[in-house]
């Protein structure tokens, strides 16, 4: 079975200005020696306004932190205000672009669809997305939750050719443990993590086995290696803990 390199991203969501955010990276490399970031990818995903700002300083101190979006357009360039392109993205050497995460999804009605468009658009400018999906409270007592996430794993890599495929994340995120304290038991997580798997081998066949599949929904220092040691999860998406440069370092560092 192929190796897959764990995957550690903060999601930062709508937090700092660039001048905090500037402070919270440098804070977070301070704890991370080069063996850590040998042992894991670390990513960290600022708002739009703190992606120069964080790209200045992971370049300028040679941070090897790579640089995530939490979101982007599909068109290349227009009249679509408010609206950020891949184009725009990349050129601030951005590696990563979450796309479809449940926040989006509730608040701002993205559909599988536009999931799709979102990963295609950033997979041609040679980035790489971390594509969200994840069941409601309701479909998990509804026993749905199988059928709901394997569905939305098959809207996002709708005509993804293979040769894209190894490079994209899939991010189980169950809808209510994010930002709940409420995290899914890593039995419960890993279990969805392999169906994931299944669906993309079900579309890649071995390709499947190089693309990692991260677990979200409060990820803490203190819940982090039971997850990780899990066969199916490859790294988490942290919210919450990703803020505080202590904890996100802790919880990349969880074999320390
Ligand atoms: P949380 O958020 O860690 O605060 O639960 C995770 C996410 O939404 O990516």
């Amino acid at each position: 079975m192929a190796e897959r390199k764990p995957i550690i991203a903060g999601n930062w969501k709508m937090h700092f200005t660039h001048l905090e955010a500037i402070q919270v990276v440098q804070k977070t490399s301070y704890r991370l020696s080069e063996k850590d970031y040998e042992n894991a990818e670390v990513v960290v995903c600022p708002p739009f306004t703190s992606l120069r700002s964080v790209q200045t300083v992971l370049e300028a101190d040679e941070i090897p932190i790579q640089l995530g979006a939490q979101n982007v357009y599909w068109e290349t360039k227009g009249a679509y205000t408010g609206e950020i392109s891949a184009e725009m993205l990349q050129k601030l050497n951005v590696r990563y672009v979450i796309v479809g995460h449940s926040e989006r999804r509730q608040h701002f009605g993205e559909s599988d669809e536009d999931v799709n468009k979102k990963a295609k658009t950033v997979l041609r400018h040679e980035m790489n997305p971390i594509v969200c999906v994840g069941e409601t409270l309701e479909q998990r007592e509804a026993g749905e939750t199988h059928d709901f996430v394997g569905s939305q794993v098959r809207g996002a890599f709708d005509g993804v050719p293979r040769t894209n495929a190894g490079r994209c994340v899939v991010a189980y995120e169950p809808i209510w443990a994010i930002g709940t304290g409420r995290n899914a038991t890593p039995d419960d997580a890993n279990s969805v993590c392999a169906m994931i798997r299944s669906e993309l081998r079900a579309l890649y066949g071995d390709t499947a086995d190089e693309m990692r599949v991260q677990y979200g929904g409060s990820v803490k220092p203190g819940n982090i290696h039971e997850l990780m040691a899990m066969s199916d999860i490859d790294g988490a998406l942290v919210g919450g803990a990703s803020l505080d440069p202590d904890d996100f370092a802790r919880i990349v560092t969880y074999d320390r």
